[in-house]
């Protein structure tokens, strides 16, 4: 208790974001990040992930792992310090105060609390949810700048879309007259469910019933499904890291805590499973690990599985590109070894026709089936019709598959471009990961040091290539104490023509060089 009060005694929440400005900071963007790092510093004060004497990590790692300057960190360190959160010494890491408490109860309350009424919303008009929310970063990268060659992951290049195909059955769909235009099973629509059924069975040898599947906006809104029906606020969710951020968000939005395994060669590391505490669900992508790109094997899956089914963990296998194999055989789904009724299949369109239409799909067990439809009619009725059923009709008549293949002959091509373009730029200096199936690969450069990443990210931008660092997919909190060496670069060829990938992976080998050139 006397801790909780000397938090509150404390300046901490005296200081609204309006006050806080870091003087010599050369952009809005610059100031913003360093905000977010002052706040995330002091919660993490707060809620005791560093108590009294610990030591935080340095400047130099500090930059290296948020893409800031050194004297941007150096700039938040020294504020904290006059705030008292944390003591620094020259030649000495700097330290958490002795005046600073373990958790509060209210820190986080508190900490939005602040955030809110600096932008003029007075918190106590917001849900607890809404405060989380609120307070996440939740920010797509800023718009490309014409001529800059762009390796983001997630869209894809609208020359891809079958607008033909999607044309005609959407105009076939609305030639169709409906007697009565009445809400749907919140499930979605009938004739796609089945289409979906026969396709699953088919491509990835599930079986399921249509009852067990429900069609969603996106795979987002699954998870977001998944989080308020299965998961209470300060209970666990297993996910791995580095991972999907944006399923991070769903479950931290409806206040879940995150219980952090790690990812290696193979994907997943079951065997720290068992040394976690109690969790209600686990978040997957086997497939194609999210990030890093591993194919999670057959004994692996087996034991998450075993692991989950003796402790009633509900497993969320998120099967988001898994229609992009290249060099790899077919693998089991986690939903058809599941013998335990505990597997939540998601899967998506956004990958095969565009993150646009956002339509996705659960494969629910049975036990889940009621309480899903009630939610999702509570939540939104049913996904639009129309769409629904312009996909059942591309499914139904076979167009659908044959889009699919010549995307994967695409996409194979632009990831043997990329792969080619970086082997001949970098040769040994260049290692490459995950890149047998999906759209995405992460490429490690082991010249550049993790702590050069901004400088490289900036650079990049100068020579008209934008990258992106795999740092910030990895869970802050661990995040902070992990000081990977070189620099890894998550690379999306989604977007791009073999010629872009080529000319981009020149750019981005003269700004390594000019990098290189400043540290040797
Ligand atoms: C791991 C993962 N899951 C799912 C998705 C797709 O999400 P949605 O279906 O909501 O568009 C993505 C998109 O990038 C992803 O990276």
């Amino acid at each position: 208790m006397a801790s909780c009060r000397s938090i509150e005694n404390s300046q901490f929440f005296a200081i609204s974001l309006d006050q806080f400005v870091m003087p010599n900071l050369d952009s809005d963007k610059n100031q913003r990040l360093s905000r977010n790092l002052y706040e995330e510093i002091r919660t993490w004060i707060a809620d005791g992930t560093y108590g009294v004497g610990a030591a935080l990590p340095s400047t130099r790692a500090l930059a290296a792992e948020r893409s800031l300057s050194r004297g941007t960190v150096s700039l938040v360190y020294e504020q904290l310090a006059a705030d008292g959160f944390i003591e620094t010494r020259p030649g000495s890491a700097s330290r958490v105060s002795s005046g600073i408490g373990a958790p509060c109860v209210d820190t986080q309350v508190h900490r939005e609390k602040a955030n809110h009424e600096a932008h003029g919303m007075p918190s106590c008009r917001l849900s607890a949810i809404g405060r989380r929310i609120a307070a996440m970063d939740t920010q797509e990268p800023d718009a490309t700048l014409s001529g800059e060659i762009d390796f983001v992951y997630g869209p894809l290049s609208g020359n891809d879309f079958p607008t033909l195909l999607w044309q005609k059955a959407l105009r076939a769909v609305e030639c169709q007259r409906i007697p009565r235009l009445e809400y749907e099973d919140p499930r979605g629509n009938l004739e796609l469910r089945l289409a979906l059924q026969a396709h699953l069975s088919q491509t990835r040898g599930m079986r399921c019933t249509a009852e067990q599947i429900m069609i969603v906006n996106g795979s987002q809104q699954a998870l977001d499904l998944c989080a308020r029906l299965l998961v209470n606020p300060g209970e666990s969710v297993v996910v791995e890291n580095p991972g999907y951020r944006m399923a991070h968000n769903a479950f931290e939005a409806y206040g879940a805590k995150l219980l952090c395994v790690d990812v290696d060669s193979h994907g997943l590391c079951t065997d720290q499973l068992d040394q976690l505490g109690p969790a209600r669900m686990a978040y997957v992508t086997p497939t194609h690990q999210f990030p890093l790109g591993a194919f999670l094997p057959i004994a692996r899956r087996h034991a998450l599985l075993a692991w989950a089914a003796a402790r009633q963990v509900w497993v969320v296998e998120d099967d988001y590109d898994s229609e992009y194999r290249y060099s790899v055989r077919p693998e089991a789904t986690l939903q058809s070894l599941d013998t335990s009724g505990c597997v939540i299949h998601v899967g998506t369109f956004s990958k095969t026709l565009s993150p646009q239409l956002r339509l996705g799909y659960m494969v629910l067990p049975p036990t889940l089936v009621e309480v899903f439809t009630a939610a999702k009619r509570v939540t939104d009725r049913h996904a639009a019709t129309g769409v629904q059923r312009a996909l059942a009709r591309l499914l139904g008549d076979g167009s659908y598959d044959r889009h699919v293949r010549r995307m994967r002959r695409f996409q194979h091509a632009r990831q043997r471009t990329l792969v080619d373009a970086l082997v001949s730029s970098f040769g040994p200096r260049v290692k490459i990961e995950g890149y047998s199936s999906g759209l995405h690969l992460v490429a490690w450069f082991s010249e550049i040091s993790a702590q050069d990443e901004s400088a490289l990210l900036r650079t990049a931008r100068e020579f008209g290539v934008r990258v992106y660092s795999v740092r910030p997919l990895y869970y802050p909190k661990a995040n902070l104490k992990l000081c990977s060496q070189s620099l890894g670069l998550v690379m999306g060829y989604g977007l791009l023509g073999c010629d872009a990938i080529e000319s981009g992976v020149r750019r981005l080998a003269s700004a390594i060089d000019q990098i290189r050139g400043r540290i040797f």
